[in-house]
């Protein structure tokens, strides 16, 4: 089976349950035209996305890593009156342009983003009290990840989701040895993962238009 088989596949989805939308085509558009890299969700992984959100009716969400707000957007499209995103960005650049889609979503109002290193930034966030968010999306930089996850469990409640992006890389992921520290940052999770108890959790092998990579979902206990 091969990338050709599955963008074919992923456009058919595409075609027929991902209506077309002038405002998500034109923010991708902006992120390409402002030579951003091509790494957002799919459109199929953007709904998925969004139906994650409705489906435990995330009211406060939490993404780090926005890009140009590609899934940001999605995320957004799912919140009830009232909600609210906030998410995290270290590159002024892709800053700039996410918030010039925001507001061409009409959703500058109800998305904060924070530019700066997550690292940096979740520990004011949790200091501010910007928690407890009924949805964690952890798709930034991979070495990161472990953090990235401890400080979402501190912001959790028993019901909030973590999904983690891009934790299969090729499968990449079972190579002990790999060289790459983005592989070993999803490995230092996944060993995290395995061993929380705090969080009831599963990983999904995923193919599409954007290749053979995966995530993680967890749910936060009750009682956590
Ligand atoms: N969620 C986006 C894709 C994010 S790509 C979408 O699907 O549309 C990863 C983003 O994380 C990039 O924009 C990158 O600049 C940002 N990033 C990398 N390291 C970071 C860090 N330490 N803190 C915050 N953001 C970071
Ligand atoms: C890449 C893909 C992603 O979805 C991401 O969040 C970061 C990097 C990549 O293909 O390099
Ligand atoms: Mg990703």
């Amino acid at each position: 089976m091969t990338q050709e088989l599955w963008t074919a596949v992923d456009t058919y989805i595409k075609e027929k349950m991902v209506p077309a939308d002038e405002v998500l085509t034109v923010a991708l558009r902006n992120a390409t035209d402002a030579a951003l890299p091509v790494i957002a969700v799919s459109p199929t992984q953007g709904k998925q996305l969004h139906l994650i959100a409705k489906m435990c009716r995330a009211r406060n969400i939490l993404e780090i890593g926005t890009l140009g707000g590609y899934s940001t957007i999605w995320l957004a499209r799912a919140l009830p009156q009232g909600g609210r995103v906030i998410t995290l960005e270290i590159d002024p650049k892709h800053a700039d342009v996410a918030r010039t889609n925001f507001a061409l979503a009409g959703l500058a109002n109800v998305i904060e983003l924070r530019l700066g290193s997550a690292l940096e930034t979740l520990p004011k966030l949790a200091a501010e009290g910007c928690g407890p968010f009924d949805l964690i999306f952890i798709d930034a930089d991979k070495t990161n990840i472990p953090g990235y996850f401890e400080w979402s469990l501190k912001m959790s409640q028993p019901g909030t989701v973590i999904i983690v992006d891009n934790i299969i890389r090729d499968g990449a992921v079972i190579e002990a040895d790999h060289k790459d520290p983005n592989i070993q940052g999803v490995r230092r999770f996944n060993d995290m993962l395995s061993t929380e108890t705090r969080v009831s959790a599963t990983e999904i092998q995923t193919v599409g238009e954007k290749g053979y990579d995966g995530f993680a979902l967890a749910l936060v206990n009750a009682g956590a």
